[in-house]
């Protein structure tokens, strides 16, 4: 982020209080975070009884071999009932659990009694398949309430779960399921996106037929679309075929509270992607707990919608675990936000007179470059509260927000959280907070984060730094999965005793929280982390590229726009002459990584600006890629190779 727009979000003044009537109701009050602050664990203690235990914890955590954390280590629990079957129990089986609309415009509704059914018959499925205990499934679906059951399936036996979105091409999944080494594959025929079907199995062949992926068992596929699929006898089989006749009784049993929940990967800056592992009390806990104090969820009323997709932790932690957890009613939306029309969100809320709605910046942008006009044709009356999640805010999206969507009534509130925490960590409370355009300004009650110097030191208030999260939570990631070692690098290494979150963070002069951006080189493209590294590593997998250094350039649109600078071998470098060969690299990236990942800009280099010990200074080819003036270039082991470089670059703009 450049100084200039730093300096205007730290000039923002606007203050909302919360509406009278949402405070005077408000779920959670200013109490909770002085409760927190006395007895930062009892206050962890007593949301964990918010879910049912079948053994209630005694310890709440146990620190004694940091940072490998133990949350209500000696209960018991089993999520999936937790989500599901306690609500109907209650007396609530009638009540919607899911709205699901497809993009088509298909739509069906599951209460909680009917999810409790669908969810039994998929845990008896997995287990006539043999998964048992421990074992990893992965899940590679479009948006529909099938993903929802066959995660809370895999819960309630026990077997960690591994979503891979399912924009992400064969190759991310292939890796994916050898590093947690699946034994079975939930998938669908394809699904409905940007107006048209499109296919998901086809990748699932291709992944599973590398080496690696040979304890895949089993390919469980439901049908969506309906469209042609190839089939693997004795390995593929349709989820209707054996889904559909098992009994809808299952007795779920309990597993200890760090019995492993979920592997989720994300980005890294090197080329492998980290499993992050979230394991199963502690993770309810304050997903449940977040959910229910940051969005002021009352089941009974509230219609909740969160836009992400199942296949981000934004997904798992506020569709599936955290609302369910509560007993919300919510909408699941399968496609884009643009089809058949640019109203379509807003044709939904109307719809299903959604209440709460969650949502990222990138999609808040699209829709105020699409115009006002469209959100006003819609009945948004029934909105009370907003949410922003994924990347810094800016002021005037926000306000847009605010205005447009929420009719300048709703609080916003804008939610720092990551992958690695599993749920929300900052943001205002609806009830209590004064909020700030831009800024996620406060810890949660119970959470523990600051801002330090590159020497650990908490920097005053008006100055800047690292994030650092400061005290154990308890949905924190538990490792990498597999790779102990890497879990203590990457987060615990940078400072001592403290979580680094990797994103740089200032404090403004009321000690409010404001993020701004990864502080590595992890892209963030339209609201999705990307690793620098692996598109690299793509390009240099083709043959016409020998070397290449991938940048985010600020752009308005998509916050970062992938720009890659790559050194040709000279035989490819004359068909480039004839043209072609960028688009073919840009094809074969988005082949590799998924279209997300596709360079905007890839500009042949002769040479690539290095230090003495051959690291890529992708520094200075931000300052190319966004037209700035160099910075230092002193420790190049070649000064004039930026010469070069800007030269050939005439269009860099
Ligand atoms: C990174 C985590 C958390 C779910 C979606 C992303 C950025 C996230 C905010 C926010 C500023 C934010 C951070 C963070 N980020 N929320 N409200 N304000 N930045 O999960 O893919 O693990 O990415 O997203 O840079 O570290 P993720």
């Amino acid at each position: 982020m450049s100084n200039e727009s730093l300096a205007n979000l730290l000039r923002e003044e606007r203050r909302f209080e919360p509406p009278a009537q949402l405070a005077a109701d408000a779920n959670v009050t200013a109490e909770a975070y002085e409760r927190a602050k006395a007895d930062r664990l009892g206050f962890w203690a007593e949301q964990a009884r918010r879910l049912s235990w079948s053994t209630e914890p005694t310890e709440t955590l146990d620190w004694s071999n940091p940072p490998f954390a133990k949350w209500f280590k000696d209960g018991r629990l089993n999520v999936a009932y937790n989500c599901v079957d306690r609500h109907v129990e209650a007396g609530h089986g009638d009540r919607v659990a899911i709205h699901f609309e497809g993009e088509p415009g298909d739509s069906r509704s599951l209460t909680y009694a009917e999810l409790q059914r669908e969810v039994a018959k998929a845990a008896n499925a997995l287990l006539e398949l043999g998964v048992r205990t421990g074992d990893r499934v992965a899940v590679y679906m479009p948006m529909i309430p099938e993903t929802v059951v066959a995660m809370l399936a895999c819960a309630r036996i026990g077997a960690p779960h591994s979503v891979v979105f399912g924009g992400f091409s064969a190759d991310a999944l292939a890796t994916r399921v050898q590093d947690a080494d699946a034994r079975v594959v939930i998938t669908a025929d394809g699904g409905y996106r940007k107006g048209g079907a499109s296919a998901l199995k086809p990748a699932v062949d291709e992944a599973l037929s590398r080496p690696g992926t040979e304890n895949v068992r089993n390919v469980l596929v439901v049908r969506r679309t309906g469209q042609d699929v190839d089939w693997t006898e004795g390995r593929d089989l349709w989820w209707h075929d054996v889904v559909d006749r098992q009994s809808e009784e299952h007795t779920p049993e309990a597993f200890e509270a760090e019995h492993p929940l979920f592997i989720l990967y994300t980005s890294g800056t090197t080329g492998k992607p980290k499993g992050i592992l979230h394991t199963s009390g502690g993770y309810l806990t304050q997903v449940s707990y977040t959910h229910h104090a940051v969005f002021d969820l009352k089941p009974e009323t509230d219609v909740f919608w969160c836009t992400a997709d199942v296949g981000w932790v934004t997904g798992h932690s506020y569709i599936v675990y955290g609302p369910l957890s509560n007993g919300a009613t919510q909408v699941l939306y399968e496609g884009t936000p643009d089809s058949p029309h640019k109203g379509r969100w807003w044709e939904v809320v109307e719809k299903y007179k959604v209440t709460l709605f969650y949502t990222a910046p990138t999609a808040i942008r699209a829709a105020m470059k699409w115009g006002d006009d469209i959100p006003a044709k819609f009945d948004l009356s029934s909105l009370r509260l907003l949410g922003s999640v994924g990347e810094p805010i800016n002021p005037e999206a926000w306000i847009w927000y605010r205005e447009h969507i929420g009719a300048g009534r709703t609080p916003v509130v804008d939610t720092w959280w990551q992958t690695e925490t599993g749920g929300i960590m900052i943001s205002p409370l609806p009830g209590v907070t004064a909020t700030k355009p831009g800024s996620a300004q406060v810890p949660l009650p119970g959470i523990s984060a600051t801002v330090v110097d590159d020497e650990a030191r908490e920097v005053p208030d008006g100055a800047g730094g690292y994030l650092v999260l400061t005290e154990p939570w308890p949905s924190m990631l538990r490792t990498i999965w597999g790779d102990d070692q890497r879990y203590l690098d990457t987060y615990w290494s940078r400072f001592e005793n403290r979580y680094f979150a990797g994103d740089g963070a200032k404090k403004d002069d009321d000690g409010d929280i404001w993020l701004l951006g990864r502080v590595d080189d992890v892209m963030l493209v339209s609201g999705h982390n990307i690793s620098t590294t692996e598109v690299e590593s793509a390009l240099v997998a083709h043959p016409a590229v020998a070397e290449a250094a991938v940048v985010g350039a600020a752009d308005p649109q998509t916050t970062q726009a992938i720009c890659a600078f790559v050194i040709l071998r000279g035989a490819a470098a004359e068909e480039l002459e004839e043209g072609g060969l960028v688009d073919e690299l840009r094809a074969h990236v988005a082949k590799q990584l998924g279209p997300i990942a596709k360079p905007k800009r890839i500009l042949p280099v002769a040479e690539l600006p290095k230090t003495r010990s051959g690291k890529i200074m992708r520094r200075l080819l931000r300052d190319v890629a966004e037209n700035r003036e160099l910075g230092d270039v002193t420790t190049l082991t070649d000064s004039s190779v930026m010469a070069l470089i800007q030269q050939k670059l005439p269009t860099a703009g």
